[in-house]
């Protein structure tokens, strides 16, 4: 059977991710374990340019809000009181044939007979709910009274400090509590590389509101997030708001919309924008006996507010700005013929490296030395990468197939040898346009960093 040419992209994408440095299985010498992966040098510097990038125009840049970190192990009663222990489920099916475990909604549904989608079996067990929450014990005694759960959101932790939060930062309504961290969900069927994971990071934010407010706070989150999508290099065509259907919502919702991103294995969920209401807080409220409540210094009323929770996936993202980066084009060889060039077109903002620093010649003492002051001149400015093996042409591709957008090369001018007047100049390659300009040494930080902030 041909494979569709979105499958062979994303072939494509995984190979390069492993081969270069984003994305390994985890545990991959004794086999892996399915559902969860772990970032290599580049990966780990994409995620952390995106986390720190969200975090400044969630937090550092608005006066309102203001970050927590809390603890992945809580109290097991947060998972009662937030529903998560009763309700936190994805209905399972078994096929008797050949032992798959699926998700029910997986179920191939022709006719109304149901097959399954890896064996074509029809003798399938009646759907039961499946906890997604991995369970663990705390203490010395694995029984009922040490049970908690690996979280499988960061939201609660803000939900139950909420009090606290309010009483050292003194905000007044609306304002926001931003966290991000690793959850974990025993998800039945793990699939499509990092999409699907059973531990992963998410970007939180719950913005307390009042109530007559939480709709038009509703409508500008979700005009944030995806301006924030935006930024960090994802084409609004590719990004759709879903409304989610009254029918499909959370019982609790006034309204949620998923921001979804047109990927290589079709249109899925980046991030849900949901009006909570005071759900969360209520159900805290009554499950502790905490009075979680607001005063109104002007009015002087006391109320619970409303929550609205703009809720991202790190992965997902950093497996969007992968997929969105890859672009295979044609660029000459070292002798002028025309051959396939793999290159990233990460956003200079997101890229992993963000320069790379180049000698002409590796054997030539005085470019090199100068290359290695370029390189250290930049280095507290920005992640920048010094290559002085193989022809430069070579040196080029490597730093294109992993996105670096900007490379300096020192060549003679720099040391003055064919014209004193481009002493201490260097040439800017651009990755994507693959043209250079020629610029003194000593506005290389200024031009760089304005580029890749
Ligand atoms: N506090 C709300 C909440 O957790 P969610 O829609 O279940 O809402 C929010 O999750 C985001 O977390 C999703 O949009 C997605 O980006 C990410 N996410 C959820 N489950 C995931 C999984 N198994 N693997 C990777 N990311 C996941």
């Amino acid at each position: 059977m041909n494979k569709s040419l979105e499958t062979q992209r994303m072939e494509k994408i995984v190979s390069l991710c492993k081969r270069r440095g984003f994305i390994f299985q985890s545990s991959e010498i004794y086999g892996g374990l399915n559902g969860c992966w772990d970032y290599g040098p580049l990966g780990v510097e994409l995620k952390r340019n995106l986390k720190n990038y969200w975090w400044r125009v969630m937090v550092h840049e608005r006066e309102n809000i203001v970050g927590m970190d809390g603890s992945i192990l809580m109290n097991r009663a947060v998972w009662k009181a937030s529903g998560h222990e009763d309700t936190f489920t994805d209905p399972m099916v078994d096929c008797r044939s050949c032992k798959a475990r699926l998700r029910a909604d997986q179920v191939i549904d022709r006719k109304d007979i149901q097959q399954c989608p890896n064996c074509g079996g029809k003798d399938l067990t009646a759907p039961r709910a499946f906890n997604l929450m991995f369970k663990t014990f705390v203490g010395a005694t694995e029984d009922e009274s040490s049970v908690t759960y690996l979280r499988p959101e960061t939201a609660q932790s803000i939900f139950v400090q909420f009090k606290n939060v309010l009483e050292v930062s003194r905000k007044k309504l609306p304002f926001g509590i931003a966290q991000i961290g690793k959850a974990f969900r025993n998800e039945i069927n793990p699939r499509n590389f990092t999409f699907r994971s059973r531990e992963f990071e998410q970007m939180e934010l719950e913005y307390f509101c009042r109530e007559e407010e939480g709709i038009k706070w509703l409508d500008y989150w979700l005009e944030e997030r995806l301006k924030f999508y935006e930024n960090i290099g994802i084409p609004r065509a590719k990004l759709h708001a879903h409304e989610i259907p009254d029918e499909e919502r959370a019982f609790y919702s006034k309204g949620t919309y998923d921001i979804e991103y047109d990927f290589p294995f079709g249109r899925q969920e980046l991030e849900g924008v949901a009006y909570r209401t005071d759900y969360d807080l209520q159900q805290h409220i009554k499950a502790s006996g905490k009075p979680l409540d607001y005063f109104d210094e002007e009015t002087k009323q006391r109320f619970v507010p409303h929550v609205v929770e703009p809720s991202a996936g790190v992965d997902r993202t950093v497996l969007a700005l992968i997929c969105e980066a890859y672009d295979e084009d044609t660029a000459p060889d070292e002798k002028g013929k025309l051959e396939t060039r793999i290159v990233l077109r990460f956003h200079p903002r997101m890229a992993p490296i963000k320069c790379s620093v180049l000698p002409l010649l590796k054997n030539n003492e005085q470019l090199v030395a100068k290359a290695k002051e370029i390189a250290d001149l930049l280095r507290p400015h920005m992640n920048v990468f010094y290559d002085e093996t193989g022809a430069i042409g070579r040196r080029y591709r490597r730093q294109d197939e992993i996105g670096t957008p900007f490379a300096v090369t020192v060549d003679f001018e720099t040391l003055g040898e064919k014209d004193p007047a481009l002493r201490n100049t260097v040439t800017l390659r651009d990755r994507d346009s693959m043209k250079q300009e020629r610029v003194p040494i000593t506005e290389l930080v200024s031009i760089l960093t304005s580029r890749v902030r």
